[in-house]
């Protein structure tokens, strides 16, 4: 069974880091996002289709040096497709019954149970749904008790929402789906071929989870999901190689090769690889970018310092992202194709 990873978008929302890296290569608890989730895969999953377009030579080259125990293929878009466009392009992949998952989710979601249910249903297409309480902000399900999918309410208000359950970025699909999806434009699986199927086949359904969901879509939940882990995990740092730490740290994820001088303190941040950060420095809420250096008696709060950056000595920010280098070439202004709402 084939399962195709969208790990194709820019991640505006995570800029500056998503200038330099891809998205799906941003480090949670210093492991890429897309292995936490090739890392919940069932064993029948036997081959990744990894759909990128943009920053495709990073992933490719990721994938090259580290085995994720499964054949990857990387398929890569001639230009953003968007979630429909994106796995109508990997159909030469596709040899029946398969998956798609965004590549910037992390949950608890048993795929293998979702595979079951989807065949106990003999269902066109599964996907996995997720309770919230703010439903205003998605795209909300129509679904009956026995889960099958009627409809899907954008935005709704909390009084007009047909449910409390959102798209959870997880779906099981039978190949006939693909004839739904035109080839070579960009096409929201959601907004467009969903729709679609619901209206033609009726056999479109949704499975309910519980545990966690995170999308990390944005910084804060970029910074939520390494809180989250290491609650899970009962530690109180993370850390990876080399590093030289004098000062205290809490509650925060440092990658590799990382100085931190006297007298700072590091609290709810993730720190790259190669960083440097200064004496009598605190950081809170922050993201430090590779190779990147703060100076001594900085302060920063809800700062995101991209990577190759370089702060002075009493530097004080607060809710800033710092970026001083030129954007990369064709990198957009705003969001696109936006598969999920968020
Ligand atoms: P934002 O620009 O911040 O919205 O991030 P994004 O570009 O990642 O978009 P979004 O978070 O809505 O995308 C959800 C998932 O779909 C992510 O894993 C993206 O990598 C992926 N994705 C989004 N657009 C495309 C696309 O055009 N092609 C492919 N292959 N993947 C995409």
């Amino acid at each position: 069974m084939e399962a195709i990873i969208l790990a194709g978008g820019f991640g505006t929302r995570l800029r500056p880091l998503t200038y330099t890296k891809a998205k799906s290569l941003l480090p949670i608890l210093n492991k890429p996002m897309i292995f936490h989730l090739i890392e919940t895969l069932p064993d029948e999953v036997n081959k990744v289709v990894l759909a990128v377009n943009y920053r495709k030579d990073q992933i490719e080259k990721y994938f090259k040096e580290n085995d994720c125990g499964k054949e990857t293929i990387v398929n890569d878009e001639p230009k953003p497709l968007g979630t429909g466009g994106a796995t109508k392009f990997a159909e030469r992949h596709i040899t029946g019954r398969f998956l798609v998952l965004n590549a910037d989710v992390i949950c608890s979601l048993n795929l293998s149970e979702m595979i079951k249910i989807h065949k106990k249903n003999n269902a066109m297409a599964t996907i996995s749904l997720w309770p919230v309480e703010n439903v205003s902000e998605f795209g909300v399900v129509d679904v009956k008790e026995d889960g099958n999918i009627v409809g899907f309410v954008e935005k709704p208000k909390p009084e007009d929402a047909p449910s409390e359950f959102i798209n959870a970025g997880a779906y099981c699909l039978e190949p006939e789906v693909l004839d739904y999806i035109e080839t070579g434009r960009l096409i929201s699986m959601e907004k467009e071929i969903f729709p679609k199927i619901i209206k033609d086949t009726g056999r479109f359904f949704g499975f309910k989870f519980t545990g966690h969901w995170m999308d990390i879509g944005r910084i804060s939940s970029y910074l939520e999901v390494h809180r989250f882990l290491m609650r899970e995990k009962n530690i109180q740092n993370f850390q990876g190689e080399n590093n030289s730490i004098n000062g205290f740290l809490k509650q925060s994820c440092i990658g590799n090769n990382v100085s931190i001088g006297k007298n700072s303190n590091v609290e709810s941040s993730v720190v790259y690889d190669n960083a440097i950060i200064g004496e009598n420095v605190n950081l809170s809420g922050c993201v430090i970018g590779e190779n990147s250096k703060v100076s001594n008696f900085s302060n920063l709060k809800d700062t995101i310092l991209g990577d190759n950056e370089t702060l002075e000595e009493e530097t004080s920010l607060d809710n800033k992202a710092v970026w001083t280098q030129p954007k990369p070439e064709g990198y957009p202004d705003k969001q696109i194709g936006n598969p999920i709402e968020k």
